[in-house]
């Protein structure tokens, strides 16, 4: 091979300061983790001798310890986007340190092509194989790299010799091209591929190639329990009465199902609703239960942007990989999410939410109106585009002090526009059609708490006798947040 080989001490030494990095995977597979991890022990060594050492991070979504962790805990980063699940990170974002923005992932891809956040200087990327032409096999996760590899300045591959290159041929790399030139994206069933199996990058800018074996150590998901279980039945048994009622056609739609263990536990619902024939995924992670679900033939096509199984399901995938490859397809989330082919394909899309208010409103990412959690990623992408746009979540959050259902949201993601039906494990509330009194009736009786529900009746009566389309009070719509604030539960609150 042509290319410098170099470790990853030396291979973070060609980054300098001030530099923007981008990255390939999506979630911790096919992420890069060494040059990063080798680029915080730098940081640190650059730190201590007084000096200035800072880079900006633009990734897949989620990444891995070696890079969102060791790269917040050295205090190395300036920028970061598009989407993080470290929870150092996360204390670093929401302390004010590093300047994070939240984005919807299908426009990260063009954002970063229409030059509108400055030029990129490195992509690094994990690849299983690759050869003198600039051709790289990835791993389990695509994310934003089409775009990244495209526009960055040099190039740093990781060959990771734990992954194993038979799995070439389950990606399909393509990059819409930019207006006015945009021409419709040709994927009309989730199984079309329209790219190529593997990513081109010109040779010439690949600075160099570290050997690498790592595993992702993506944990499996939290068992599910009776509140997840109660409402993956609830998702369940909503989708079938669709379904029978005509409203979904014969043949069923593809489904996009969110990320986390509320998301695992709905498509685990999934495996026991007879009436819903085997159906199809277009969605953006494929996490562990998918996997069985293909095995069920349950599933019987996964179109998405990454392979987020736990080491013990990717090595039963690899095993079989051939048969996978009839079965799955990773692309570049810019595809995976974008709203075109989502409204093209009749997608039904099911997300979680953090809260939700009584007309519908979601919060996806904020704590308390404040706090970041994770990010938006692609459930508004989902969400606005889908032909049934469902929101999830459980109805009480840390022990029953917060309700999951507000007065008004914290902090808003998809707006009643973009929710058609809000599902907890107390019930269904179908929003299509209704107006906002009608809205809050139907999400305070079918979808709060109990204990909660006296709450937000007398809520929603304060306005009663006043004009107004949505019966809303502007001093006391952040009543039961100010509440938590105050006293530490949400139930004490008066009004
Ligand atoms: N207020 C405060 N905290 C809340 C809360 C609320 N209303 N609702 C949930 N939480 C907390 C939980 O207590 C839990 O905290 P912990 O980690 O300290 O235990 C945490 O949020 C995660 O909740 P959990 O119930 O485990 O759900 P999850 O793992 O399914 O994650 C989201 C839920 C909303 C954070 C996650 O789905 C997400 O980041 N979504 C945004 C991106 C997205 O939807 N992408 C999908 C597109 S494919």
């Amino acid at each position: 091979m042509k290319y410098p080989k170099m470790t990853a001490e030396e291979a973070a030494d060609l980054i300098k300061n001030g530099d923007t990095l981008s990255f390939s995977g999506f979630t911790a597979a096919g992420t890069p983790r060494e040059v990063p991890a080798a680029l915080a022990r730098r940081a640190k060594r650059e730190h201590a001798k007084g000096r200035e050492f800072k880079v900006d991070l633009f990734t897949g979504a989620v990444t891995n310890d070696g890079l969102d962790d060791a790269l917040a805990k050295a205090h190395a980063v300036g920028r970061r986007m598009p989407f993080n699940g470290s929870s150092v990170m996360r204390s670093a974002i929401n302390s004010g340190e590093v300047n994070y923005f939240d984005m919807h992932l299908s426009v990260v891809g063009q954002y970063v092509r229409y030059g509108f956040l400055g030029k990129v200087d490195f992509c690094i990327i994990e690849a299983v194989d690759l050869n003198d032409k600039g051709e790289i096999v990835l791993s389990g996760g695509v994310g934003c790299v089409d775009t990244y590899s495209q526009v960055c300045e040099k190039i740093i591959v990781e060959l990771n010799h734990a992954y194993d290159v038979r799995i070439r041929g389950i990606h399909d790399i393509y990059t819409p091209a930019s207006p006015p030139h945009r021409r419709e994206i040709p994927i009309y069933e989730p199984s079309d591929r329209i790219g190529s199996p593997v990513l081109k990058v010109d040779p010439k800018k690949i600075v160099a190639v570290v050997d690498c074996n790592y595993r992702y150590n993506v944990k499996p998901f939290t068992p599910v329990d009776e509140v997840t279980a109660q409402l993956g039945r609830n998702v369940a048994q909503f989708l079938t009465d669709e379904y029978l009622s005509g409203r979904i056609p014969p043949e069923f739609l593809p489904l996009q199902s969110g990320v986390g263990n509320i998301s695992n536990a709905i498509l685990h619902s999934l495996q026991e609703a007879p009436e819903i024939p085997p159906f199809k995924l277009y969605t953006e992670v494929l996490q562990d239960q998918v996997i069985e679900l293909i095995d069920m033939g349950r599933c019987t096509f996964a179109s998405s942007g990454s392979l987020a199984l736990s080491d013990e399901v990717y090595d039963k995938v690899m095993s079989n990989i051939e048969f996978y490859k009839q079965h799955i397809i990773l692309r570049p989330y810019e595809l995976s999410n974008h709203p075109e082919i989502v409204r093209r394909l009749g997608i039904i899309a099911i997300n979680t939410a953090l809260e939700a208010d009584i007309f519908g409103n979601v919060n996806s990412t904020h704590v308390m109106g404040t706090k970041m959690m994770n990010g938006v990623g692609g459930a508004a992408d989902f969400a606005r585009n889908a032909y049934i746009s469902v929101f999830i979540c459980p109805s009480v959050a840390k022990g029953g002090s917060i309700s999951a259902i507000v007065p008004y949201v914290s902090h808003l993601d998809s707006s009643e526009h973009s929710v058609m039906i809000l599902i907890t494990e107390q019930g269904v509330a179908d929003l299509r059609g209704k107006n906002p009194r009608q809205r809050a009736e139907t999400i305070i009786e079918n979808c709060a708490h109990p204990s909660y529900r006296p709450l937000l009746r007398q809520y929603l009566h304060l306005m009663d006798g006043t004009d107004g389309h949505t019966p809303m009070s502007l001093s006391k719509a952040f009543s039961f947040h100010e509440e938590f604030m105050k006293s530490g539960d949400m139930h004490n609150v008066r009004f």
